[in-house]
């Protein structure tokens, strides 16, 4: 046999193995080869069993997804699943690394799996706005009943071996090390036994308090997606005493509506976009890294100790500094308070609260960071405060340490010129909650080195952050884009909407949170001048008035001691006080005018980014803000949701507004052109 399928005789087990790197995907090739391989082991009288392992790093991890939406070749994976059930001669999957999605689906076709205790099992196809298209929502509950199907499917979380051991999805550990012998052994030893365990042939208990439930407990997580309903459809449907036949139909159809929707379309652009954001353009992928194997921070406040346990939960030792000692162990403090939570949450270890905690060496010694390799300040941002620690740092980092600052707008170029060594200058802006948020944006100096961009980038994927590299400019990519929201949403309120009516707008469209809400979660005070009778905006007004948001139970909104929001006569009087000394009259704004207004104009910003060359690809922009402020991942991204709103209809509400249009949204809008393709 030639291509990524070939097949070994072991006296009478026939091995199919599959070589298509890197992680197996079943695309064509694959799939025509498994066809074959089977059929081969059925037409040789000299073969009682086969065996189905892969090569490289993983069983296969599902469907091939670049094929997604072009015209299929081949058999189709449903097709070679059912030929491998129908085998007269039994068939065990040998998993190692990930068995996923199609994956998963193909070993429950084979009528055994044996799987290393290392392995993981799952249909993530809801993570891609799908489902298991290849059976899995019907062979699933069959075999491990309907609670778990729900959970497999639905929200797309794999599960360990041992886990799958319980449910029976596999019915073998093998050894660590000994996948291959342990796999022939076995299906040597079940070689004669009659009848063949077969999936589609079990069946189902309905069970609607489970579903019932499962729908309740996740309402939040499913929120706006199409994807989840789906998935618990097909499973239901395997439970309810239709034949699996029916089933297979049903979730065809499902499956079907999933691909052809704009939800998977956002969300299959978005695993490409997370992949394709790690590339640096113009920097070979195979550039030599600088080892990071000591990190320092400076500043032991929110941000600071954020920072330092994302590199403690790495294995890294972090040097965090403080200048006065309180503030010290307040920092160290609230982080292990944190690890604490996260183990009494049984999200760690308990061990590993101590582990993490250990490698901290908490000091008020800057010159301590001397056996450092990556340093991060996180103090307040003011530029000249800055530089002068900056300069510090030159005197005391060891040569070839990266310099990085985590500020969240200033200009890291003017940072690094206090310095004697530029090109060791990055920014490392991480997004509060320091040690939950995904993001990371890696804002790349004027003169910082192709290798020193190269390490952080790759830290970032250690310290497991999606990083994305931005160019200087105020507010970088995020907070650059944050800031015509925030602008328009204020003169929205001026003109006559209400708080509540543009949160309430961002939250339908998806998000977490609308504008003024945010404000109140962030606190009202950030970034105010602290002078209570200087009011130029509503905002000064409501922080004059200590209205400093969720902290003071009142801001934007009212708040009770729980925290619930309502509309609040004050603001709502503030407002008003507003207008009239501004003469404007109060007039109906509709919702669309806010979409037009807060959100189109993050898209031109978006766009002048991408003019200006800050951001690399309109991809990354999309990755900033669905994993630093929420951009609804069914939406793709501010720019993909631009392409799916149509670029002609954004300009032209742009210009209706009297906004200037960025070049190149209005050159793309022109020329029929898209910013993803
Ligand atoms: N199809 C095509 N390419 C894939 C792929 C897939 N299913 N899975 C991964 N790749 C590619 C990635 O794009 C990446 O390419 P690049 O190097 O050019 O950027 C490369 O393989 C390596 O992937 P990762 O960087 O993600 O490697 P990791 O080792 O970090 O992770 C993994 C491996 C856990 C397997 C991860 O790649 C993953 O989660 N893959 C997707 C799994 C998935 O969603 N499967 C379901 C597919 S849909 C399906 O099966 C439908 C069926 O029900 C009909």
């Amino acid at each position: 046999m030639t291509g990524p399928i070939t097949t070994e005789r072991h006296g009478d087990i026939l091995v199919i193995i599959s070589n298509n790197p890197p992680v197996n995907a079943l695309g064509s090739a694959v799939r025509t080869g498994l066809a074959a391989g089977i059929a081969e082991g059925l037409a040789d009288d000299g073969v009682k069993a086969m065996v189905l392992r892969c090569e490289g790093r993983t069983f296969f991890a599902g469907a091939d997804i670049t094929e997604f939406g072009k015209p299929m070749t081949g058999p189709g994976l449903g097709e070679v699943i059912d030929a491998m059930e129908a085998s007269t001669k039994p068939v065990v999957a040998a998993i190692h690394g990930t068995a996923l999605g199609g994956g998963c689906e193909t070993a429950l076709g084979c009528h055994y799996r044996i799987a290393v205790p290392s392995a993981k099992i799952g249909t993530p196809e809801v993570k891609l706005g799908l489902l298991p298209g290849a059976g899995g929502t019907q062979r699933i509950p069959r075999i491990a009943g309907v609670p778990l199907a729900l959970e497999m499917t639905a929200k797309g979380d794999p599960i360990s071996a041992r886990k799958a051991l319980d449910a029976g999805l596999i019915d073998r550990l093998a050894g660590e090390d000994s996948l291959v012998e342990d796999a022939i052994a076995f299906a040597r030893d079940i070689a004669d036994v009659r009848p063949l365990p077969i999936a589609s042939e079990k069946t189902a208990t309905a069970d609607p308090d489970a579903v019932a439930a499962f729908k309740k407990e996740n309402g939040k997580r499913f929120r706006g997606f199409d994807a989840p309903a789906a998935n618990i459809a097909c499973v239901e449907k395997a439970a309810d005493g239709s034949s699996f036949e029916e089933g297979i139909a049903f979730e065809r159809q499902e499956f079907m509506k999933l691909m052809m929707g704009t939800q998977s379309a956002a969300q299959r652009h978005l695993f490409f976009a997370e992949r394709q954001a790690a590339k640096i353009d113009g920097i070979a992928p195979d550039i030599a890294l600088r080892e990071i194997r000591k990190v320092g921070v400076i500043g032991a406040g929110t941000m600071g100790g954020g920072i330092s346990m994302n590199f403690l939960s790495a294995g890294i030792p972090v040097t965090i500094v403080e200048t006065q000692q309180e503030a010290l162990d307040r920092g160290t403090g609230v982080m292990r308070k944190n690890y604490e939570g996260s183990a009494a949450r049984g999200r760690i270890k308990p061990e590993q609260v101590e582990a993490a905690m250990g490698a901290l060496t908490p000091t008020l010694d800057l010159s301590a960071l001397a056996d450092c390799d990556l340093i991060i300040e996180a103090i307040y941002e003011n530029m000249d405060v800055k530089k002068e620690l900056f300069a510090k740092l030159d005197t005391i980092a060891k040569p070839g340490a990266i310099l990085a600052s985590n500020t969240s707008y200033l200009n890291i170029d003017e940072m690094a010129a206090v310095t004697s060594r530029p090109g060791d200058v990055i920014g490392m802006h991480f997004f509060s909650p320091a040690n939950v948020m995904k993001l990371l944006e890696v804002v790349r100096g004027a003169k910082t080195s192709d290798d020193v961009l190269a390490t952080v980038m790759a830290l970032g994927k250690k310290i497991k952050k999606v990083a994305v590299v931005s160019g200087v400019c105020p507010g970088f990519i995020g907070n650059r884009m944050l800031s015509p929201r925030q602008q328009e949403a204020n003169k929205l309120l001026m003109e006559g909407a209400t708080p509540e009516q543009i949160d309430r707008v961002h939250v339908e469209f998806g998000m977490p949170m609308g504008p003024f809400q945010m404000s109140d979660l962030a606190g009202v005070d950030i970034g105010w001048h602290r002078d209570p009778t200087r009011i130029e905006s509503i905002r000064d007004a409501l922080a004059a008035e200590g209205r400093w948001g969720q902290k003071k139970q009142a801001g934007f909104y009212d708040y009770d001691e729980k925290r619930n929001p309502t509309p609040s006569p004050r603001v709502a009087e503030i407002i008003e006080d507003f207008r009239s000394k501004s003469n404007l009259q109060k007039r109906e704004i509709s919702d669309q005018e806010i979409i037009e207004k807060t959100l189109y104009t993050m898209v031109n910003e978006g766009a002048k980014i991408l003019d200006e060359k800050m951001a690399q690809r309109a991809s990354d922009i999309d990755v900033v803000w669905i994993y630093g402020y929420g951009w609804p991942v069914y939406r793709g991204g501010p720019m993909f949701w631009a392409d799916t709103e149509g670029l002609p209809k954004i300009v032209a509400a742009l210009e209706k507004h009297g906004f200037t249009v960025a070049e190149l949204l209005k050159s793309k809008a022109e020329s029929g052109g898209k910013f993803n393709k």
